[in-house]
């Protein structure tokens, strides 16, 4: 991940002193931030005296060439201005090789670095060694969190936070690129590093929730490419909710939400479980189909964005099997006829209900949920006297259910 580099052209300080030809060679460098950098300086060429090797730097924040290191024939190392560890003398002074290693390289260790060498009885030769400092850039994603709409929204924005040099940053959106519009702009600070955000827009709609896009983060300061993947979401409250029966007894809640809708059941206002019947998510089921269980149920979806409720009405028919079957012979004619016209004043009535019930949904109001649930309680009560035998399913709102 970390890298070194060190340039491959050597800075040559070639100084001419009679038949001397004095080098100090050095070179420049870049580090990755908190990476180890080698300060290269060896002075070559020379049979005089060497006295001292000098550190000095300038940088950023204190733009005056100043010693911070002096290094003595069988001495240790000598800091000048205040003692940092990071720095070690890894040179070998009788071979005239200054070479200074920094570890854990900061942002603010750039700048110029200079090599002194004192000669005897010449003087002093040196060499700048330039250090470049690079800063990977922080990477996020940061879902805005669209709501579903008509208009043109922020999706997302993915950033790559103080870089130097600046990173390029972009969306991969694939397949759908024409629904989507990207826009990119960067804020440079004093300290050089640079802050690139890339914006993803788009009109949030139930299709495009759920896409999978990309987006890509490189530049010089990483090794190797970065790439964070991102899940579109368009976030709803649940939608139209259905009851749909999965067995003779259970029946289970739906509807389409994001994120996904927590369901709650509760029977003429009263929170369920209650005997008789369990309540399992978004199931209900009936333990005995018995005519204590009849009633209206409510099964409300709810999501951080809002909730919707739907209705059922149940109906365990109470008849006997003692009936005479003269009785049933004589009746049955007009069984078949009476759960015909039951059936159609009750799709009728339930429709009306429907309708009532979303009015009642959007006033807020539990009253005529409550006016109904008497209602319908009085109609089931009609049918049982008549012992009615006949099923009848209608939609998901009402369920007639007959006892074994
Ligand atoms: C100077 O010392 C460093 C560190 O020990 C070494 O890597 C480098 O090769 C030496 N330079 C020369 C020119 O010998
Ligand atoms: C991007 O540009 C907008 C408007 O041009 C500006 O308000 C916002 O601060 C910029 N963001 C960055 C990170 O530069
Ligand atoms: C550079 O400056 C910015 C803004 O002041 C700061 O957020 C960031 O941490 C700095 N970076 C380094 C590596 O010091
Ligand atoms: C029962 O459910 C309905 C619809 O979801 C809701 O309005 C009512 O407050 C609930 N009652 C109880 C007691 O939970």
């Amino acid at each position: 991940m970390r890298r070194v580099f060190v340039a491959p052209c050597l800075a040559l300080l070639s100084v001419l002193l009679g038949s001397d030809a004095l080098q100090v060679i050095g070179g420049s460098v870049t580090v990755v931030q908190g990476d180890t950098a080698v300060l290269p300086c060896k002075l070559t060429d020379t049979t005089e005296d060497l006295t001292q090797i000098t550190w000095q730097r300038r940088m950023r924040e204190k733009p005056s060439n100043d010693n911070f290191i002096t290094v003595r024939p069988n001495e240790e190392p000598r800091f000048v201005n205040g003692r940092d560890d990071r720095f070690k003398y890894i040179g070998n002074f009788n071979d005239k090789n200054g070479t200074l290693q920094l570890s854990n390289v900061a942002l603010k260790d750039e700048g110029s670095y200079t090599c002194i060498f004192t000669l005897f009885p010449s003087g002093t030769q040196k060499t700048e060694i330039p250090l470049k400092v690079f800063v990977p850039p922080i990477t996020s994603i940061k879902d805005n969190l669209p709501t579903l709409g008509k208009e043109e929204v922020l999706f997302a924005t993915c950033t790559a936070a103080g870089s130097k040099p600046p990173a390029e940053v972009r969306w991969l959106t694939g397949t759908f690129a024409d629904k989507v519009r990207m826009t990119t702009n960067s804020t440079q600070y004093d300290n050089g590093t640079t802050t690139t955000v890339s914006s993803l827009f788009g009109v949030p709609t139930r299709e495009i929730n759920g896409r999978q896009v990309r987006c890509d983060i490189s530049g010089d300061s990483l090794t190797k490419e970065i790439s964070l993947p991102f899940t579109i979401q368009v976030y709803f409250s649940p939608t139209e909710v259905n009851i749909r029966q999965i067995s003779e007894d259970t029946f289970e809640c739906v509807a389409a939400a994001n994120p996904e809708a927590k369901y709650n059941w509760n029977r003429s206002g009263q929170s369920l479980p209650q005997p008789g019947v369990k309540v399992e998510g978004a199931k209900l089921q009936l333990l005995s189909l018995t005519s204590d269980l009849n009633g209206l149920y409510q099964c409300e979806a709810s999501n951080t964005y809002g909730s919707k409720h739907s209705q059922l009405y149940v109906h365990v028919a109470s008849g006997t099997c003692s009936a005479a079957w003269t009785l049933f012979g004589l009746l049955f004619f007009l069984n078949v006829i009476g759960a015909a016209v039951w059936c159609y004043y009750k799709s009728g009535y339930s429709q009306k209900r429907r309708r009532l019930v979303l009015k009642d949904s959007k006033n807020g109001t539990n009253g005529e949920a409550e006016m109904l649930a008497a209602k319908t309680s009085q109609l089931a009560d009609v049918e049982s006297k008549n012992g009615q035998y006949s099923t009848c399913t209608e939609g998901t709102t009402s369920v007639s259910l007959q006892t074994g």
